[in-house]
């Protein structure tokens, strides 16, 4: 590994030279970090980006995997498709998020070596960490511990790419990288109140707290005006760490252009808030005026999370660049936008409105 030069002295390739002539397959390439990888592409002008859906290509299926690689004859593969969801979803289906995961990711990287692919880009998650980590975490800390419980299966299912990767590596020369972004956010997040990370919960909740104390106001005719609430999960004491999701592609290709070896390297922002500081952010930047109520006899959840990112830095000059707030109100923007766009109202129910603040386990 070149991990002691100097990043001045590196001799990096140039973008746009680098994906001149390139085939890229990126498989998932249509979800929420896919879109901006796909975008960053094509603004790098790549030769070709094919994006496979997973209706024409279910990518657990081995003859769909090989039909793909004749297809397109892709040099690169980035692989982004996975089977995601909060840990609602975890827990219920945790046999599908094993091996969805583990076999999309075995096969496709053992057939991108048959195939001849030259690369091949695997993307990890902060759920292979193990669930008790000295903060901030360390790549070199990856394999000490079992992760945590509700998203072990997940999380494993996709640490086997690094095995793999390295194992392919010694063996035949193949070269794929493991990288391990931290939970991201932006445009284009899943906003579904079942599966969605705590970023879009809050801010759909915050639209909808509104929208509701302002039809019971409505109701009550003119008994004075019902006051806004949110309710969250815990006592805002845990922090977390959260990605812009087009840096999180700025990174995915740095890492493909710059980076060719098999120890994993973190994607971080080096950004680290408390809960409580995120919904007091999120409540100012959306004009939220109403209460929020911490429900302490719910878990906290792990107590802090970040990623040392050290090693992209020094490896392939990745460092994020949006600033948190600027990320959030992009993020706050495209969602009210899609909102009008629809002339669509959130669902409102009667009743408090309730959030669960934990971090989706992707
Ligand atoms: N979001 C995060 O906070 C986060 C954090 C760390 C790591 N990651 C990783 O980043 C990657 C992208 O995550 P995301 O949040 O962008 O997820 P996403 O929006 O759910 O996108 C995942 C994509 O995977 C594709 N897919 C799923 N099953 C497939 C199958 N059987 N065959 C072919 N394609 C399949 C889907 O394609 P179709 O649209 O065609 O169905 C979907 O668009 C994942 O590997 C995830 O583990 C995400």
């Amino acid at each position: 590994m070149s991990e002691n030069k100097p990043e001045a002295v590196q001799d990096w390739p140039n973008s746009n030279e680098f994906w001149k002539n390139k085939r890229v397959v990126v498989t998932g390439g249509a979800g929420f970090l896919g879109t901006f990888v796909v975008k960053k592409l094509r603004e790098r002008r790549a030769a070709e980006v094919f994006v496979p859906r997973s209706k024409d290509y279910d990518l657990r299926d081995l003859t769909v995997i090989r039909r793909l690689f004749t297809q397109v004859r892709p040099h690169i593969v980035i692989h982004l498709a996975a089977r995601v969801g909060g840990i609602g979803a975890n827990q219920a289906h945790p046999a599908e998020f094993f091996y969805d995961n583990l076999i999309m990711g075995v096969q496709l990287l053992h057939e991108a070596w048959r195939a001849g692919v030259s690369k091949f880009v695997a993307i990890g998650t902060v759920c292979a960490y193990p669930k008790y980590t000295p903060v901030p975490f360390r790549e070199e800390d990856l394999w000490n511990g079992y992760p945590e419980e509700t998203n072990a299966p997940y999380g494993l299912a996709k640490k086997m790419l690094l095995v793999q990767s390295q194992a392919y590596r010694r063996q035949y020369g193949f070269n794929s990288i493991f990288l391990l972004p931290a939970n991201l956010y932006g445009p284009g997040d899943n906003f579904d109140l079942e599966s969605s990370h705590v970023i879009p919960a809050l801010i759909r909740k915050f639209i909808e707290a509104r929208e509701l104390a302002k039809s019971a106001t409505e109701s009550a005719n003119r008994q004075g005006a019902v006051i806004p609430t949110v309710t969250v999960w815990g006592d805002g004491s845990p922090t977390r760490e959260f990605l812009y999701v087009e840096d999180a592609a700025e990174g995915i290709l740095l890492a493909t252009e710059r980076y060719n070896d098999s120890q994993p390297v973190n994607l971080g922002s080096a950004f680290e808030i408390s809960i409580k500081e995120l919904v007091e952010t999120i409540g100012r930047l959306m004009g939220f005026e109403g209460r929020i109520v911490w429900d302490t006899t719910k878990p906290n959840g792990q107590p802090r999370r970040k990623l040392d990112i050290s090693r992209a830095k020094q490896l392939f000059g990745f460092r994020a660049s949006t600033p948190f707030e600027e990320g959030l109100r992009r993020t706050i923007q495209w969602y009210q936008s899609v909102l009008s766009s629809k002339d669509q109202k959130p669902g409102v129910a009667w009743g408090e409105t309730r959030i669960v603040v934990c971090v989706k386990s992707t």
